[in-house]
């Protein structure tokens, strides 16, 4: 997604927007730009490309001045070239303008501004809107916060905008709808950005802004926000907890590597406080809260997106096998426009990494219109999920930078345990022997990860040996079935090979014509209650000479024996075993992306968190 920053204090804010800006490059992008209000002319450079090259452009040509915006692109509308990238001015190069959303209405928007004489250079909706401002402000007399207030009235879609006015020359204007905008407060400055981590090395003083709110920030670090309505705004400052060097590699090549060996710690963050194994207790205090909502819940919907989509499966798996209560999981994008039945009985579980998916935000909406109870499971702190349920789990990942989910899932995946435990043991549909054995279980998987974790030559190896194919078939049953569609995307995501996750018994019903001696087939045979049976169906792979790779726990004897390669872990729970059988094939689709020479963190056409649909 795109990924905005600002500035306004008394120095050149130029170096901030590109530090800024290389910040927010794991959200994805095809373009960068940014604008400066320089001797009372703005001025604006900005290319197709990434910041880096940006940067050098500048070095060059520099530009500065004491307010400032800047822009990674992720393009919606218009093809990603040095026209289409932002920041967008007006015609008379009065006001300068970055955007992350999309202006539904641009178009008609455009065909009346065309009419009045204004003329365009791209095809995005974003300079359109900054045309549009302007036009109200002239043709309205109006002052520029107003004539902003009023062009937002008028738009139809999301937005999250900074901008600024040549005519105003120690000040930014934003606004956000749908898409996040957070404010953060120096001592000698304003700092505007999509999210944190531009912000975080200079001040832990944040705002979150709320939709349809307009905050005004000038250089001497004052601000005022106010509503569409103008009506004053008094703020929440927030003081967040993110370190600087959670937003640095750490000495790792990437950040998406960085993640998956911080997961014997992260998988203990997350159950900091929340079990006990001395004296068998699981808490969360969102469930506890509301337990008896959830104890008389007919049903728990699931909602969420790609890997959190595939987290809610295995959550499913969970609560029903646990805790006996009925669950349905939802892609949110189709959950939010099939006009689904949601009554003021069902909880919706929101599971986002970064609380700020659009599809999840809108499936929640929906079900907190239908009068349901909302749940988030979610990693970012204040995001707009965090904001909209009624209660939540935080995940406690720490940021997640590498496009690619990994921590987060482990993560999310601790948290839909805890509360099948938490409600199983409420409702009795689980006795205490398995209760204290899962408990338990729980509480070995970070050093289990760690075993894993240090036994990686034989996954480099069969990464070697899968990196040239342009297929791949993951199987898995039970609960190793999402793990299987998991491991797929992982592939599919960071080294563009084409790959399918399946139920291990459905390769009949088709796709074992695909099976040939060029097709890996991954199969996650890590739990018990299948095992005979994905025996066989390892078996039926092996007969079409497709190459067979097995992940099984340590000391397996059968399988081990039939596979091509064999990837051991060790021993767990069937519930658990998604924590363990995940670790192998995050780090394989790692090494093939890197073996292939693909950008990891930055995987083309892809962002870190999809705030438009
Ligand atoms: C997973 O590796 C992808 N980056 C993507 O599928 C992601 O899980 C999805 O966009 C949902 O994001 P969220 O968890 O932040 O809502």
């Amino acid at each position: 997604m795109c990924g905005i920053v600002a500035k306004v204090s008394s120095e050149n804010v130029l170096p901030f927007l590109i530090e800024g800006l290389k910040r927010l490059e794991y959200r994805g992008y095809d373009s960068a730009g940014v604008a400066v209000l320089q001797n009372g002319k703005i001025v604006v450079t900005k290319q197709k490309g990434k910041v880096n090259e940006l940067e050098k452009l500048l070095d060059e040509n520099p530009i500065g001045g004491n307010v400032g915006i800047g822009h990674t692109r992720w393009a919606t509308h218009g093809k990603p070239d040095n026209i289409n990238a932002h920041p967008h001015m007006c015609n008379d190069q009065s006001l300068a303008l970055v955007h992350n959303g999309i202006i539904e209405n641009y178009q008609a928007l455009k065909d009346i501004l065309i009419e009045k004489g204004y003329t365009f250079l791209g095809q995005t909706d974003t300079e359109v809107l900054v045309n549009f401002i302007d036009f109200i402000k002239k043709s309205e007399k109006l002052n520029t916060l107003e004539a902003v207030k009023l062009a937002l009235k008028e738009a139809v879609g999301a937005y999250a905008i900074v901008l600024f006015d040549k005519d105003i020359p120690d000040s930014l204007i934003a606004a956000r709808k749908s898409s996040p905008m957070v404010l953060g407060i120096g001592i000698d400055a304003l700092y505007i950005a999509s999210d944190v981590t531009p912000i975080v090395k200079y001040t832990n003083k944040i705002i979150y802004l709320n939709d349809e709110e307009v905050v005004v920030a000038n250089k001497n670090a004052e601000y005022s926000i106010s509503n569409l309505k103008n009506q004053a705004i008094t703020p929440i400052i927030q003081e967040i907890e993110v370190k600087i060097e959670a937003l640095e590699k750490g000495g790792y090549d990437h950040f998406m590597l960085k993640e998956i060996f911080q997961q014997p710690s992260t998988i203990t963050d997350s159950m900091r406080g929340r079990i006990n194994t001395d004296e068998n207790w699981v808490h969360l205090n969102g469930v506890e809260d509301n337990l008896s909502r959830f104890l008389k819940a007919k049903r728990i919907i699931i909602v969420g997106c790609g890997t959190s989509w595939h987290s809610g499966l295995i959550g499913e798996y969970m609560i029903e096998d646990l805790a006996r209560i009925p669950v349905e999981v939802e892609y949110a994008s189709e959950f939010r426009y099939r006009n689904p039945i949601i009554s003021e009985k069902d909880i919706v579980i929101a599971i986002s990494q970064s609380g700020e998916t659009a599809d999840t935000v809108a499936a929640l909406e929906l079900a907190k219109e239908k009068g349901a109870f909302l749940y988030g499971v979610v990693n970012v702190v204040g995001s707009s999920i965090a904001r909209l349920v009624h209660s939540g789990s935080y995940i406690h990942a720490g940021p997640e930078i590498g496009v690619a989910s990994t921590k987060a899932f482990t993560s999310q995946i601790v948290i839909l345990l805890l509360i099948a435990l938490r409600l199983g043991k409420a409702k009795g549909t689980i006795d205490e022997r398995k209760y204290i054995e899962l408990i338990s279980a729980l509480e070995s998987v970070p050093s289990k990860v760690q075993t894993i974790l240090e036994n990686i030559d034989q996954i480099k190896y069969i990464a070697s040996e899968i990196k040239d194919h342009n297929n791949a078939i993951y199987l898995g049953r039970g609960i190793s079935f999402p793990v299987a569609l998991e491991g797929a995307l992982k592939l599919k995501e960071i080294s563009y090979i084409h790959a399918e996750g399946y139920p291990a018994a459905e390769m009949k019903h088709g796709p074992i014509a695909l099976i040939d001696e060029d097709m890996p087939v991954f199969v996650i045979a890590t739990n018990e209650r299948a095992y005979e049976k994905i025996i066989s169906n390892v078996q039926e792979v092996k007969a079409r000479k497709g190459k067979v790779i097995a992940i099984v726990p340590f000391g397996e004897k059968i399988i081990s024996k039939i596979a091509d390669h064999c990837i051991f872990i060790p021993e767990i729970e069937d519930e658990i075993s998604p924590l363990l059988s995940v670790i192998p094939l995050q780090l394989l689709s790692y090494y093939v992306s890197v073996m292939r020479g693909c950008d990891v963190d930055q995987p083309r056409n892809l962002a870190k968190s999809v705030t438009v649909e």
